[in-house]
């Protein structure tokens, strides 16, 4: 068997890990509150607007409800080349999935399928930076305008930037990455999101810790000698989805991984890749073509390099 995929943890994760367990606190703590704060640092986002849970699926399930309160349009436009979790997760939320054709080159959405498929009824348009290589979603926010909820599953898009700079994810009303086993950044099993609107992200915030307010502190951080640490108010119903601080011993990847995506985007953006690869779910067609030379992700350059030391 050819191996194609291989987590590169660094050494320092382990020692982190061996810092998680002898702290005693094994959940949710310290450690995830610098891994998203490291997190949004790297994006270039707003502290406050990153967060994360479980697995990145979680943040697919659990936006789509609460965008569907603000708007009575029910058509959420996917493209056909997608992670099952989104088109689950449209069903799921009582929407209809309007599956939409990607390109042939990138994988895709083709804006002009979307232009095609446009409607009144269109709440969103819920794409996937196919293999980390970004969709064009200034293009796409002149099509559907500024009504329409701009989703963007960015799971293999971390580290990706865009010719300016900007990291992928960044443009749209919500973006989420992964960080399972398959991913740039390995944390075993998770998921991060960055949400912009204050009071989607709440909810959003909330229909993942069981409705708990998202101002609210949970367990020993309520501990205070003064207030009932045991008594809650929940705002509203919710699951708990959650990134620990186990998963969290992964937040050196972080450091680790930004001079790499540096030296990647100057050392790679001669060679463009044609045809990008999202993890395990499709054969590896990664081709060095004469396409147009303008971001490279990460995770291509990686699939690259496998690909061209397969046929070295
Ligand atoms: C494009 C894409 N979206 C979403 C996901 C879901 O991520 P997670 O495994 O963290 O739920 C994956 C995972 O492979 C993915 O490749």
């Amino acid at each position: 068997m050819i191996n194609i995929f291989q987590p590169e943890i660094p050494g320092s994760s382990l020692d982190m890990l061996a810092k998680v367990f002898d702290s005693n606190w094994l959940g949710r703590g310290k450690l995830v509150a610098e891994f998203e704060l490291r997190l949004s640092q790297f994006l270039n986002a707003e502290k406050q607007e990153i967060t994360t849970m479980s697995c990145c699926s979680d943040a697919i399930f659990a936006i789509l409800p609460i965008i569907k309160k603000r708007s009575s349009a029910r058509k959420v436009l996917v493209p056909s080349v997608s992670f099952p979790a989104v088109g689950s997760a449209v069903i799921d939320a009582g929407l209809e999935l309007v599956l939409v054709d990607v390109e042939a080159d990138t994988g895709n959405i083709s804006l002009d399928a979307v232009k095609q498929n446009f409607d009144d009824d269109v709440l969103a348009v819920f794409i996937t930076h196919y293999g980390g290589n970004p969709v064009d979603i200034s293009g796409l926010r002149g099509i559907v305008g500024s009504k329409v909820f701009i989703l963007e599953d960015s799971a293999c898009a971390l580290g990706s930037v865009l010719d300016d700079g900007t990291s992928v994810g960044l443009q749209g009303d919500f973006a989420c990455w992964s960080f399972d086993a398959m991913k740039l950044l390995v944390a075993g099993e998770g998921g991060g999101a960055r949400i912009p609107d204050r009071d989607i992200r709440n909810e959003f915030k909330e229909s993942l810790y069981l409705g708990l307010p998202a101002s609210e502190k949970s367990g020993l951080d309520k501990v205070d000698g003064s207030s009932e640490w045991w008594s809650y108010e929940l705002n509203s119903f919710g699951r708990r989805s959650v990134f620990t601080d186990v998963n969290a011993a992964s937040i050196d990847e972080i450091a680790v991984f930004a001079p790499a995506v540096v030296l990647i985007s100057s050392v790679a953006k001669p060679v463009a890749v044609a045809a990008a690869v999202v993890p395990a779910t499709l054969p590896i067609k990664t081709t060095v073509a004469d396409a147009p030379a303008k971001t490279i992700s990460a995770f291509e350059v990686k699939v690259t390099v496998v690909a061209v030391s397969l046929v070295a």
